[in-house]
C-alpha cells in the first residue's frame, strides 16, 4: 500500500502511536437531575450497582479524554463525527457580547488553547499529520463493530487526511467524501471561491447502520422530469414493471397485460396496483388496459433524492441564523442532523471530542441519541452547557474533567524520581514557586516562598485549599512574625488548583481579623504543559469573589447575588470600562439547594442568550422537608470561568409544621 510520510511518524523504526493513559474521569457537576433521580444514583452506586446512563460533558484534550474513555467504550461508539481545528487558530477565540451593553469582544486565545494550537500547527503540516493520526487510531479503537466515522475537513489539509484515514481504516472501509457547500460565494481573487468542506465517511467494517436520507430533487432534473400536471398536481410518469421475469405473483398477468412476454416483472403485486389504479396512479390505453410507462409519480408525495456525495441544501449558520452560537467555527445544525440519522439509531452513543459549541450533542440529543462532548476550550464547555440547557426536555448530563487525576499523573511522571534526594512534593512546590517568580523558604511546615514581601503557599495536586489549611498558614505566618517582627509583610499569597467552595470570603474574613491581607490565586492548567511553562508568562489569577444574601423564609427561601468582583487581568481595557455593573461579568448561575459533599447537582439556573440576554439575579425555592441544608451558588463568567460559594441554611421543623397547618 501507498504510504504518506512525515517527520516524526516513525521512531526507532516504529510508529509513533497515541499516549494510551487511562486517568479516571471526575465528575464535577450533573445538571437537570431531579432530587429522586439523584438519590436512586447514590442508592446505586452504594450497593454497587450500575447507574443509569448519563450523557457526558468532558472538558480536557482529547490525547488524555480518548484514551480514558477506551476502557469502558472500546469497540461501543456507534458514531463519531469530529470537526478537528485546521489551520486557522480562529477555533479558539470567541466574541462575546457584553451583557447589557452594545460593547462586544474578542477573546484571545488562551496559553493552554494557543499551546494545543501549536501542537498541531506548530511544526506545520508534520506535526499536524501526526497530532491527526494519533486522534484517529484512538477513534477508530472506540468504534463498534458496525460503526461509522465523519471526519470533517478542508482544502487545507483533506487530502494529506484521506491519506492518513485510509491507513488507520483501510481503503476498503472508505464509503464517501462528501462537499458540503457551506457558502454560496466567496471571494478567492484569481481562482475558483471555495465554497465547500469535505466529510469523509469511514465505517468500521463492511456492514454498517445506514438509514436512507433524502435531498431535495436537483432543478433541473426537475424541471425534465416532472413536465406533467393534473388536477391533483404535478407528476413525472414511472415504470410499472423492472427487468427480470418473476414466478410469484408479480409475474403473473394483471387487467389483460403479461409482463412475463416481455421478460420483465410487475413493481408492485397487483392487489397494490388495483389500489394504486383506483387512487388515478395508473394511466390506462384506449383499450382500457394500463399503461406501462403510466405509473404516475407525483411531486409532492417524493421524498427527494436519496442523498448524493454533494450536500448543497444545508446552509450554514450566518449571524441572523436562529442557531447561531457566539462561536467562529460553529457548524448548522442540519448537517449533523443528516450525520446522525443516516449512520445511527436511536439510542446509539455518538461522541465527538472537538464538540465546540456543542452541534453534535444538541442534534445528538434531540434525535434520542447518547453523546459525550469534549472540547479542551472551557469557553466551548460552557456554551456546550448553556446550549443544551435551552432543549426543552433535555436529559439529565454530567460535566466532568480529569481534573486532580491528571495533575497526579504529571506530578508522578515530572517529579518523581528516585536519585533525586529532594521528594516529588518538594520539587513540584520549587517549580511553582518558580513559575510564580517567588523564592523557596525552609524549615515551616505550611509556608514554602516568599515574594515581594509576601509569604507564599502552594496547594497540592490532588486536594482543594480548605479552611483548615489557611487556618494552620495564618498561624504559622503568626509563629513566623511572632519570632521575626518586621521582616515580613502582613501579605500571603495561597496558590491552589481548586479550592473550597466558601473559602475566599471566609478565609479572607478570618484572615482580616488577623490582620492579614489573603489573595487566593488559581494555578493555571497550562503549568501541565511543558511547552507553555517554556514560553514563560504563566499567570496566576485571582480568585472571583461572590456575595450572597440568602433570607430564609418558612419553607421558602430566596438567594440574591449582590455583588461579584472578578479579577480583571484577562480582559482588555475598553471592556473593562464598558462594564458598569458587576452583573454585566455574570453569563450564567445556577444553584444546588441541597449540596452533599459529593457532585455539584444544577438544580436551577438562569443564563443569558441571544433571545434572552437578561439573567435574574434572585433564586427561589421551598424544601419540602425541615432540616439544614447546604447551598452552593456556582456562577460563571462571560470568560467561562465559574466561581462557587457555600452557605447554609436551616429550615425548622417548627416553622415548618406551623406553615404547613
Ligand atoms: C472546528 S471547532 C468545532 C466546532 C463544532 N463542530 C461546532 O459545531 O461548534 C474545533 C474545536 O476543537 C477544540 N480542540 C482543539 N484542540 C483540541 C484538543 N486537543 N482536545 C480537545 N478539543 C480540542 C477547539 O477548542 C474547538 O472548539
Amino acid at each position: 500500500m501507498t504510504e504518506l510520510m512525515w517527520n516524526g511518524k516513525y521512531k526507532d523504526g516504529k510508529k509513533v502511536g497515541p499516549v494510551r493513559i487511562e486517568l479516571p474521569f471526575q465528575t464535577v457537576e450533573t445538571i437537570n437531575e431531579t432530587a429522586q433521580e439523584r438519590q436512586l444514583t447514590l442508592d446505586r452506586l452504594f450497593s454497587g450497582q450500575e447507574t443509569e446512563w448519563r450523557n457526558r460533558l468532558i472538558w480536557g484534550d482529547k490525547k488524555y479524554v480518548l484514551s480514558s474513555l477506551l476502557p469502558e467504550f472500546a469497540g461501543k461508539v456507534n458514531l463519531i463525527y469530529i470537526d478537528p481545528p485546521f489551520a486557522t487558530g480562529a477555533d479558539f477565540s470567541f466574541t462575546m457580547a457584553l451583557p447589557d451593553s452594545d460593547e462586544s469582544f474578542t477573546k484571545a486565545p488562551s496559553m493552554i488553547e494557543t499551546k494545543a494550537y501549536r501542537d498541531t500547527w506548530g511544526k506545520g503540516l508534520d506535526s499536524y499529520l501526526q497530532w491527526f493520526y494519533e486522534t484517529v487510531e484512538l477513534l477508530r479503537d472506540l468504534l463498534a463493530e458496525d460503526g461509522s466515522i465523519y471526519i470533517h475537513l478542508d482544502y487545507h489539509v483533506s487530502h494529506y487526511a484521506k491519506a492518513v484515514l485510509d491507513e488507520v481504516f483501510g481503503p476498503d472501509d472508505f464509503r464517501s467524501e462528501i462537499a458540503w457547500k457551506r457558502t454560496s460565494s466567496h471571494n478567492d481573487p484569481n481562482k475558483p471561491g471555495n465554497i465547500h468542506d469535505t466529510l469523509y465517511f469511514y465505517t468500521a467494517s463492511s456492514n454498517w447502520t445506514w438509514n436512507p436520507q433524502y435531498q431535495p430533487l436537483d432543478q433541473v432534473y426537475l424541471e425534465k422530469v416532472y413536465v406533467y400536471s393534473d388536477a391533483r398536481g404535478r407528476y413525472r410518469l414511472g415504470d410499472l414493471t423492472a427487468p427480470g421475469i418473476s414466478k410469484g405473483v408479480t409475474g403473473k398477468e394483471w387487467r389483460g397485460v403479461n409482463p412475463t412476454l416481455f421478460g420483465r416483472h410487475w413493481r408492485r403485486p397487483p392487489e397494490e396496483l388495483e389500489q394504486i389504479l383506483i387512487e388515478g396512479g395508473i394511466q390506462l390505453k384506449s383499450d382500457g388496459k394500463p399503461s406501462i410507462n403510466g405509473w404516475k409519480q407525483y411531486l409532492d408525495k417524493s421524498k427527494g433524492m436519496p442523498i448524493q456525495s454533494i450536500w448543497q441544501d444545508l446552509p450554514n449558520v450566518t449571524g441572523i441564523s436562529s442557531e447561531k452560537l457566539a462561536y467562529a467555527t460553529q457548524k448548522p445544525e442540519s448537517l449533523l442532523g443528516r450525520v446522525i440519522k443516516a449512520s445511527s439509531n436511536e439510542g446509539d452513543l455518538v461522541p465527538d471530542c472537538f464538540c465546540g459549541s456543542g452541534t453534535t450533542a444538541a442534534v445528538a440529543e434531540k434525535l434520542g441519541r447518547k453523546w459525550i462532548a469534549c472540547d479542551l476550550g472551557r469557553f466551548a464547555i460552557h456554551i456546550t452547557r448553556k446550549r443544551l440547557l435551552s432543549i426543552d426536555n433535555v436529559k439529565p448530563f454530567i460535566v466532568q474533567n480529569l481534573g486532580k487525576y491528571e495533575r497526579q499523573a504529571w506530578q508522578t511522571s515530572e517529579f518523581y524520581d528516585p536519585t533525586q534526594q529532594a521528594s516529588a512534593q518538594l520539587r513540584y512546590r520549587n517549580f511553582i514557586l518558580d513559575l510564580y517568580h517567588a523564592t523557596p523558604i525552609d524549615g515551616y511546615t505550611w509556608i514554602y516562598g516568599i515574594k515581594a514581601g509576601r509569604l507564599v503557599h502552594v496547594g497540592s495536586v490532588d486536594a482543594p485549599v480548605t479552611l483548615g489549611e489557611v487556618r494552620a498558614i495564618v498561624n504559622e505566618f503568626w509563629r513566623v512574625r511572632g519570632k521575626d517582627v518586621g521582616e515580613h509583610s502582613n501579605g500571603i499569597d495561597i496558590l491552589g488548583w481548586d479550592f473550597a467552595f466558601d473559602l475566599n470570603e471566609t478565609a479572607k474574613q478570618m484572615a482580616a481579623e488577623a490582620n492579614i491581607r489573603l489573595a487566593f490565586r488559581k494555578i493555571p492548567r497550562e503549568v501541565l504543559e511543558k511547552k507553555a511553562v517554556e514560553q514563560g508568562d504563566i499567570l496566576f489569577y485571582e480568585l472571583a469573589a461572590l456575595d450572597v444574601e440568602v433570607k430564609p423564609g418558612k419553607k421558602l427561601i430566596s438567594v440574591e447575588l449582590k455583588n461579584f468582583f472578578v479579577s480583571p487581568d484577562d480582559v482588555p481595557q475598553d471592556v473593562r470600562s464598558a462594564i458598569k455593573h458587576w452583573s454585566q461579568w455574570i453569563d450564567y448561575w445556577a444553584v444546588d439547594w441541597d449540596y452533599r459533599e459529593d457532585t455539584f447537582h444544577n438544580q436551577w439556573q438562569t443564563y443569558r442568550t441571544r433571545k434572552e440576554p437578561k439573567i435574574l439575579l434572585r433564586a427561589f425555592h421551598e424544601y419540602e422537608e425541615p432540616g439544614t441544608y447546604a447551598i452552593v451558588i456556582k456562577v460563571i463568567d462571560i470568560l467561562g470561568n465559574d466561581t462557587t460559594k457555600a452557605v447554609t441554611v436551616e429550615i425548622p421543623s417548627v416553622e415548618y409544621s406551623s406553615s404547613n397547618s
